[in-house]
């Protein structure tokens, strides 16, 4: 299984803060936003980790990141030069990806929850995971029926069929390069990660798994000060993230 962050677009929501800072270095409490999804991988298992960024901040991210080595893990970065939707980190991450299983992370997901199980045992398909959720509206939603099985997803619906939102992380097989490349812009013209996923819905192949633990998408101004309060409120009680933080090694 290889890793990809994508780190890319223009963040227009958080301006003036990312006018000339990239979202994904803006500080989570103490550590810039982009640590926490590589901690979530790292502490998954991952250590191989392609970093997609927007061309204007590739070298600041490269100053800060590096070769992994400090993370005792092995990053490499590709450029996107448009953000073209997220479903676009598989055509971007081909040659990274090769033959094997990738899992995605949103740059700007914060969890703390531990994936280790669940990249260990994944095989084929794909695998989402959703959390119940006051404004599902801002997010892919997915519908289950009695049983517990998916029946959709859908992008930012006006009315949505669920309380649950669709997360940023996502396990795929190797196939996901091809399907990538078959989706067609939506709307927004961005070819879309819920595309992507209702592909693997309607062969049957898409498994939904619920998040416990803490999850935000850091990229309003609400939910990125939540973040920052919620890593605070841990670093203070010494509570340890799930995701592998006592495995990166200090400068
Ligand atoms: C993206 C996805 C959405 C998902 C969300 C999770 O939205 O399109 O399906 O629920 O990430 O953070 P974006 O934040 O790019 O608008």
């Amino acid at each position: 299984m290889k890793g990809i962050i994508l780190a890319g677009g223009r963040a227009t929501r958080l301006r003036p803060l990312t006018k000339v800072i990239t979202k994904q270095l803006l500080p989570v409490y103490n550590k810039p936003m982009i640590y926490y999804p590589i901690e979530t991988l790292i502490g998954a298992g991952i250590k191989e980790i392609l970093i997609i960024v927007a061309p204007e901040h590739a070298g600041n991210f490269m100053n800060m990141l590096g070769s992994g080595r400090d993370f005792d893990a092995k990053f490499s970065y590709e450029i996107q030069d448009e953000p073209r939707g997220l479903a676009d980190a598989f055509i971007v991450g081909e040659n990274f990806i090769g033959k094997d299983n990738v899992t995605l992370v949103l740059g700007d997901n914060i969890f703390d929850h531990d994936f280790t199980e669940h990249i260990k045992s994944f095989k084929k398909g794909a695998a989402v995971f959703a959390k119940e959720v006051h404004d599902p509206e801002r997010f892919g939603v997915v519908e289950f029926d009695k049983n517990g099985k998916a029946l959709s997803i859908e992008e930012k619906p006006a009315k949505p069929k669920s309380n649950y939102a669709v997360v940023g992380i996502y396990s795929y097989d190797n196939k996901v390069i091809e399907y990538a490349k078959s989706l067609k812009p939506s709307a927004r013209g961005e070819i879309e990660i819920t595309d992507l996923n209702n592909v693997y819905l309607k062969k049957g192949e898409l498994q939904v798994n619920i998040v416990d633990g803490i999850w935000e998408d850091a990229g309003t101004f609400d939910s990125l000060l939540r973040a920052g309060n919620i890593m605070a409120e841990k670093a203070k009680t010494n509570v340890p993230r799930h995701s592998g933080l006592s495995r990166i090694k200090k400068k």
